[in-house]
């Protein structure tokens, strides 16, 4: 049975406020114990204004080791791309050296850059913390309703993608379930519907993630289930 601590706030800004504050909580404890935070980042709109206020923060960047949850094929520097998106309002504005934020090749193509992240993401496991989002439709990370299950593999190439671009590269639920924490950040109206089908026991690709600690949803009073906000 998946635990689930469910924390809703007010609204857009108090999710980023509340993430924020948790990424940071995790990442003293981490570099305190083991020297390191390695954190997976989430890609689409819902956790852009919370790597805008870690942009602000104040902690030693050259403990910090980043990597993806997903990313899509498209081309270096392309505007949509997940890393594209975390490095124009947070990792470009800190000093944290290239060398550690670990982007998806995903520029060679999905089976490639699978390959290439599968061997990377093994020496990182454990992460501590993966941050995670909703799409409307179910999916999380690249991991969408029906999809394929590739057994064992922790780095997945996605040919089909329902939602654009149809090709992708995620981590798999074996990937993400060797998380310290799992942190899932879920905004607005629109997402109202797939977080009551996920309260309500739906097997949607969530469902099926136990990290090895805690996971924690911040979701805001617009797509509380029964909220007319
Ligand atoms: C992606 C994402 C994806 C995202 C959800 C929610 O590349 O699309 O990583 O899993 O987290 O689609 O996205 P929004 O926050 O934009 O609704």
């Amino acid at each position: 049975m998946q635990a689930i601590r469910w924390e809703m706030v007010s609204d857009e800004e108090e999710v980023a406020v509340w993430a924020c504050r948790r990424i940071l909580l995790a990442a003293d404890q981490a570099i305190a114990t083991r020297g390191q935070f390695r954190i997976v980042l989430a890609g689409g709109r819902t956790p852009e204004r919370t790597y805008r206020l870690l942009s602000e923060v104040d902690t030693d960047w050259r403990c910090w080791q980043v990597y993806f949850g997903d990313e899509r094929c498209l081309p270096v520097g392309n505007s949509q791309r997940n890393s594209d998106m975390a490095a124009r309002v947070w990792l470009d504005r800190v000093d944290m050296p290239t060398a550690n934020i670990h982007v998806i090749p995903a520029e060679l193509g999905p089976y490639e850059a699978a390959q290439q992240y599968e061997a990377l993401v093994r020496q990182a496991l454990p992460f501590d913390l993966a941050l995670l989002g909703l799409g409307n439709d179910g999916h999380t990370a690249s991991i969408f309703p029906g999809a394929p299950h590739l057994g064992e593999s922790l780095v997945q190439p996605v040919l089909h993608a329902p939602k654009a671009p149809s090709q992708r590269v995620t981590l798999s639920a074996a990937a993400l379930n060797q998380c310290r924490e799992i942190l899932v950040l879920v905004s607005g109206q629109e997402k109202r519907a797939i977080l009551k089908a996920w309260q309500q026991g739906e097997p949607l690709p969530i469902s099926a993630l136990q990290p090895l600690g805690e996971l924690s949803v911040i979701y805001d009073r617009e797509a509380a289930p029964g909220s007319s906000a």
